[in-house]
């Protein structure tokens, strides 16, 4: 065991989080109640290339919404997933489910992590109704806009990420 966790149950929520949004807050509320420690991993996704925040960033915008959860950590890491979760121990990675049109790739995620390491498990949990509609893509495309993202993302990085689209234009 890693003396660090002791005899923890650790779960991992990676993702790219490019940024935060309400529907990722959400999970990370709800799987820090299923978990002795939760580890928010910041990953690289390699499909999505056009990152509007740094790694650092991004953990710093999660780290804001995440300080009066005790027993939920902000990590980044690039590399393997799997490897992610073997260095640390844990004993699944969470992912959110939004609607059907998700399932397909998680599911390949999913298999894809268990073939390469077949004690890695992967829990889903149902994204709540109301964020449904809500992804990274979403905001950044209404904040680059001039749209209103309040209600989308947490209250504490609004700022954050409008500033961040102004000087990206
Ligand atoms: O929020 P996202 O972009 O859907 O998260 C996807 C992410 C970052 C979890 C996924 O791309 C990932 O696990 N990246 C790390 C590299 C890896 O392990 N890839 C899968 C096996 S090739």
């Amino acid at each position: 065991m890693d003396a660090q966790y002791g005899d923890k149950r650790i779960g991992v929520y990676p993702g790219s989080f490019d940024p935060l949004t309400n529907g990722h807050l959400d999970i990370i509320r709800r799987a820090s109640k299923l978990f002795d420690h939760l580890i928010v991993a910041v990953l690289v996704n390699t499909s999505k290339k056009n990152a509007i925040f740094t790694m650092e960033e991004r953990v710093a915008l999660i780290r804001k919404c995440t300080d009066q959860m005790p027993n939920v950590e902000v990590q980044m890491f690039d590399g393997l997933l799997v490897d992610f979760v073997k260095a640390h121990q844990a004993v699944a990675i969470v992912k959110g489910l939004r609607a059907v049109s998700d399932y397909e790739y998680e599911l390949q995620m999913a298999a894809l992590n268990k073939h390469i390491d077949k004690d890695v498990e992967t829990i889903f949990l149902m994204a709540d109704i109301q964020n449904s509609f809500l992804s990274s893509s979403i905001v950044k495309e209404l904040a680059r806009h001039g749209g209103d993202i309040r209600g989308l993302v947490p209250g504490e990085i609004v700022d954050d990420i409008e500033a961040k689209m102004l000087y990206k234009g």
